[in-house]
């Protein structure tokens, strides 16, 4: 895109006639056999409710929340808490009356901190009004397809892919072509020419996700620049989401857009403090996007949940401020804990596994698997092992599994042997 892109010209890509007719409203949903609710069943909820799939990792979690045999590596996060200078700005914060509605926007503190954050760690300006802060990375994304996406509009994505990604741009309404990575060369690959003839003429948005979940998949500078080249020409919105951008291996943060495009590019990046602050529960993410979005976003936003808590952004603040040591020891923990999975995992018969490149999951596949939940389900119930299944991540994720290797290294050890026997078992027919 050219310097200085006017805003009337974003607006006109919005809405404008350079893009193509719509196409005809999703299929139904792929990953959903029949309606899930009753009342969906009987015609009484929206189509859109009645279209959502139910995650297939809380389907295997649920059937093991409680037992305290099972080792659970279903979800992405680890057993570490979060830096105790979260805990004591919440719990000051909450102190001293924070007890209030917030800016849409975010508190001007904490995009302040955002924006320091960045110019500290990734070395690119970016201005506070470019950022919203966000009730978590999941209602980042659900914000930006409302942004974005009107029903029938083309949404490429990358798969294996995580579920809430494609279901959030369902829900907006979008057509979403998913482009597979492949194994290539002991890595997952992406052939960018092939993404590229994806994008069709009526692509609103390409969506990339690096380093990925749940592959460990991470964008080369080549394959990010050949794809926001692309967008520019084509004027389509590149959303990247970087939730996992400081979990990487061997730098400090991953390849990423936003370091790479100028402010007015159409270029929208979704983050999140859940994974390298250790803060999940917590529920706090932003959203980094051209400042013509600033408006938009906070109306959305208003609309949505009027804003994140108070005390919880003032936890957000004090681990922008001081929480580098947390990730640092997060980053080394991790790359202590990647090696384990491939030492138990590789020589196994009938395992393919890949070592990631980031991110903190092991994807790897199993020979012969066709249900992917079932084998996770009879994991549970025979070794006391949590994963999730690869059908959660879409058509391209059937045929493995995946384990989140954030635990303590006995622990991660424990359920690495128990998954080496049962493949093991497996493979002689036991
Ligand atoms: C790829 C990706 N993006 C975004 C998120 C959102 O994280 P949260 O909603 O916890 O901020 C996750 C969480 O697992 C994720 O895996």
């Amino acid at each position: 895109m050219p310097r200085g892109f006017p805003f009337w010209a974003i607006l006109s890509s919005l809405s404008g006639p350079i893009r193509g007719p719509r196409l005809p409203p999703p299929e139904p949903n792929p990953r959903r056999t029949a309606p899930v609710f009753e009342l969906s069943a009987r015609g009484m909820t929206s189509r859109r409710a009645a279209d959502l799939a139910p995650s297939l990792i809380r389907d295997i979690a649920n059937a093991g929340i409680g037992r305290r045999d099972v080792i659970p590596l279903w979800f992405g996060e680890g057993c570490w808490p979060s830096p105790d200078i979260a805990v004591e700005a919440a719990r000051r914060a909450l102190a001293d009356g924070d007890h209030f509605y917030q800016p849409n926007s975010g508190k001007t503190e904490l995009r302040e901190e955002l924006s320091a954050y960045h110019r500290r760690i990734y070395d690119v300006e970016i201005d506070p009004r470019r950022i919203t802060v966000t009730a978590s990375g999941m209602q980042a994304l659900a914000l930006v397809a409302q942004a974005l996406i009107d029903p029938g509009d083309r949404a490429v994505i990358i798969g294996p892919v995580w579920p809430n990604i494609r279901e959030t741009l369902r829900i907006s309404g979008a057509f979403v072509i998913e482009h597979a990575l492949r194994p290539a060369s002991g890595r997952w690959s992406l052939d960018v020419g092939r993404l590229i003839d994806d994008i069709g003429e009526n692509t609103r948005l390409v969506f990339i996700n690096s380093p990925a979940n749940p592959t460990g998949w991470t964008a080369t500078p080549d394959e990010l620049d050949a794809v926001i080249e692309h967008c520019r020409r084509n004027k389509v919105w590149l959303v990247a989401d970087d939730a996992y951008s400081r979990l990487c291996y061997g730098r400090r943060y991953a390849p990423c857009a936003l370091t790479r495009t100028e402010p007015d590019d159409l270029v929208i990046s979704v983050s999140t403090f859940s994974k390298a602050w250790s803060m999940t529960g917590w529920r706090l993410g932003w959203i980094t996007a051209p400042a013509e979005l600033e408006a938009p976003l906070a109306m959305l936003t208003e609309y949505n949940i009027a804003g994140a808590p108070g005390f919880v952004q003032a936890a957000g603040i004090a681990a922008l401020r001081d929480g580098e040591p947390d990730v640092a020891l997060l980053q080394q923990r991790l790359a202590a804990l990647r090696p384990l999975a491939g030492e138990h995992l590789a020589g196994v018969p009938g395992v393919r596994y890949l070592e990631p490149e980031g991110a903190f999951y092991s994807f790897f596949g199993v020979d012969g698997m066709t249900d992917s939940v079932a084998t996770a389900k009879h994991i549970l119930a025979t070794c006391g092992v949590g994963l999730a299944p690869g059908r959660a991540f879409g058509p391209h994720g059937e045929g493995h599994l995946r384990l989140c290797f954030a635990q303590p290294p006995e622990t991660l050890t424990t359920a690495l042997e128990r998954l080496a026997d049962y493949f093991d078992a497996t493979a002689a027919g036991g």
